[in-house]
């Protein structure tokens, strides 16, 4: 796949996840009008949309229907969001610019933040029971649900989240550093790719494949964020480098230091690509993703 077609497919996937988007929240002339513009202003900002993205790419690697698969993927992003907007806050990490802008706290106060958090969190479980409810209780899309619950809560991003807080100022190990990236980070990626592996009805291997490919992925993911977050660009990153270091994380880059971390960023990258031998040509796409997340410079 060409550098072109990957960038024109990416596109594509993202255009429909933010036309999804917009229809889910609207502003309403109501009393309580500030919560759904606090809602829009973070998930209307304009990210990567990497969550949904890998979704549908599954859906397109194994011959899915898009649409099936749309309500699960915009879901996670929804998700996504509200992790940011909690994360930015002053008792997690006090950060003011966000996907370009003012983070949401910063413009509607810390409550509202909050409480755009939940709504949002709410809203990702409402987009999946409606797509569940309109098609009869269908099993598998109940199952999808199920494992983006559990990847979200307390059994994923969540408690990746507490490790994070937690290891502020320490030196942890390696072993606590990678369950913190899997868990705060890695959760949220694995979650779309393993339940639209469902959705579309792959076998248990495949599942399997799935599964192993974006455990690597979440992995590289947050190994290149730590990196980004030391010798990143503000400007392009739509968010403040060193914030990290402000806040004393344990990160990748200050357990191994930025060489190495580079090092294992392509090692697991590679491992990653190697888990979509079986797909063949159907995963050029999901390939040249994972080269363009070990690239990226936002
Ligand atoms: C940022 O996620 C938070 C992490 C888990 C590292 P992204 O880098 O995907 O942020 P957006 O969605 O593009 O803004
Ligand atoms: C964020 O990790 C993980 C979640 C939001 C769940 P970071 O705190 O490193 O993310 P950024 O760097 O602020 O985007
Ligand atoms: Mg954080
Ligand atoms: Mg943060
Ligand atoms: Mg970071």
């Amino acid at each position: 796949m060409t550098r072109m077609d990957f960038k024109q497919q990416l596109e594509k996937y993202v255009n429909i996840i933010n036309e999804y988007l917009d229809r889910c929240v609207t502003e309403k002339e109501l009393p309580e009008k500030n919560l759904y513009s606090a809602m829009r202003y973070s998930l209307m900002a304009g990210g990567k949309r990497l969550r949904p993205v890998l979704a549908l790419a599954v859906c397109d690697m194994l011959g899915g229907d898009l649409e099936e698969v749309l309500p699960f993927a915009c879901a996670v992003e929804m998700i996504h969001t509200y992790s940011l907007i909690h994360d930015d806050l002053p008792a997690m990490d006090n950060d003011d610019f966000r996907r370009g802008r003012p983070t949401n706290h910063k413009v509607y106060g810390e409550a509202l933040a909050i409480l755009a958090g939940d709504g949002l969190l709410n809203l990702a479980f409402e987009t999946m029971l409606e797509s569940i409810i309109k098609s009869g209780a269908n099993e598998k899309k109940a199952r999808a649900a199920a494992i983006i619950a559990k990847a979200s809560g307390a059994n994923g991003m969540i408690s990746g989240q507490v490790i994070d807080l937690e290891s502020e100022g320490k030196q942890v190990d390696t072993e606590i550093l990678n369950r913190m990236h899997r868990l705060k980070t890695g959760a949220l990626i694995k979650a779309p790719v393993v339940a639209a592996g469902v959705l579309c009805g792959a076998c248990e291997e495949d599942i399997k494949r799935l599964d192993e490919f974006s455990e690597y992925l979440g992995l590289a993911f947050q190994i290149k964020d730590d990196i980004l977050d030391v010798e990143g660009n503000t400007e392009k990153l739509g968010k403040k480098v060193g914030s990290d270091a402000d806040n004393n994380k344990s990160t990748y880059v200050t357990i191994y230091g930025l060489q190495k971390s580079k090092e294992i960023l392509s090692d697991v990258t590679n491992k990653a690509v190697h888990c979509l031998e079986k797909f063949e040509k159907n995963a050029d796409f999901l390939r040249s993703l994972a080269v363009y997340l070990l690239e990226r410079e936002n």
